[in-house]
Parts: C-alpha cells; sequence; structure tokens
C-alpha cells in the first residue's frame, strides 16, 4: 500500500508539471534591496502605457506602504505589476483578482492582471511585516 500510494504521489506530480505545466515560481529579475531606488525601473515607480490597452505598473513595497499606493488604468487594461521590496519579505494581494504573490527582498515579482470591470480594487499586504503591516495597502482605480 505505501508504495502504491507513492507511486500515486509521484504520478500526481508527473501529471502536474508535464501535463498542467505547473512550475515553482522563479523570480523574474533580481535587484539589490540597498539600490532599489536608484536601479531602473524602481529609480521611478508609477503606471505607464507599454502598448495599447497594456500597461506596466512599477511598485516599490516597504515598511508599512506601497510607492505609488494608487494607480489608475481604463477598464479593459492588462497590468504587469513589477514589484520589489526595498526591505523585508512583504505580501501583494489585489481583492476581487488572481493577484496573490510574495514580495522577496532582491527579487522582482511580476504578475499579470486583465481589469474588466470599473471600481476600486483593494491591494494589501498579506504577509506580516512588522508594527505597521496593517496599515500597508493601496488601491488600484478602474475607470469606465
Ligand atoms: Cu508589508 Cu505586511
Amino acid at each position: 500500500l505505501g508504495v502504491v500510494l507513492l507511486l500515486s504521489g509521484l504520478g500526481a506530480i508527473l501529471v502536474s508539471v508535464v501535463g498542467a505545466g505547473a512550475m515553482v515560481p522563479t523570480p523574474a529579475g533580481r535587484v539589490a534591496p540597498a539600490d532599489v531606488r536608484t536601479t531602473p525601473p524602481f529609480d521611478n515607480p508609477g503606471v505607464r502605457e507599454i502598448e495599447p490597452g497594456k500597461y506596466e505598473a512599477v511598485i516599490i513595497a516597504q515598511i508599512w506602504s506601497f510607492v505609488p499606493n494608487e494607480i489608475q488604468v481604463p477598464a479593459g487594461s492588462e497590468v504587469t505589476f513589477r514589484v520589489t521590496s526595498a526591505d523585508v519579505i512583504h505580501g501583494f494581494f489585489i481583492e476581487n483578482t488572481q493577484v496573490n504573490a510574495m514580495v522577496i527582498p532582491g527579487q522582482i515579482t511580476e504578475v499579470t492582471q486583465k481589469f474588466d470591470e470599473a471600481g476600486e480594487y483593494l491591494l494589501i499586504c498579506h504577509e506580516y511585516c512588522g508594527i505597521g503591516h496593517h496599515n500597508m495597502w493601496g488601491r488600484v482605480v478602474v475607470t469606465e
């Protein structure tokens, strides 16, 4: 029974990796935490249109805020978030979306989300990062 369970577990992993393309997340890039504010693109955080309907949002996570803490895009936009930490591990979670990532010092976290519905989406840090953790939030404003 032990061997059967072991083999079925290995089989499940194989199906996930080969069949469904599951993989361990890897950093989209690296940046020295001490130099974040002088290293492109984090020396100029904010949102910019990279092609029609597609935006890049460069965000620094730090104790205890996101810089910038609000971005605005029109409805129907696809936004690629590039986030890094200037100090400790933070979280990057946007309500009512698939965006749920860790932000690790030294690494760049990249996640893409399409915003079809206009409205305000709360962005929160969901990794405990110290005494001001509960104040670490921002928002994505999707306009009509
Ligand atoms: Cu940053 Cu919790």
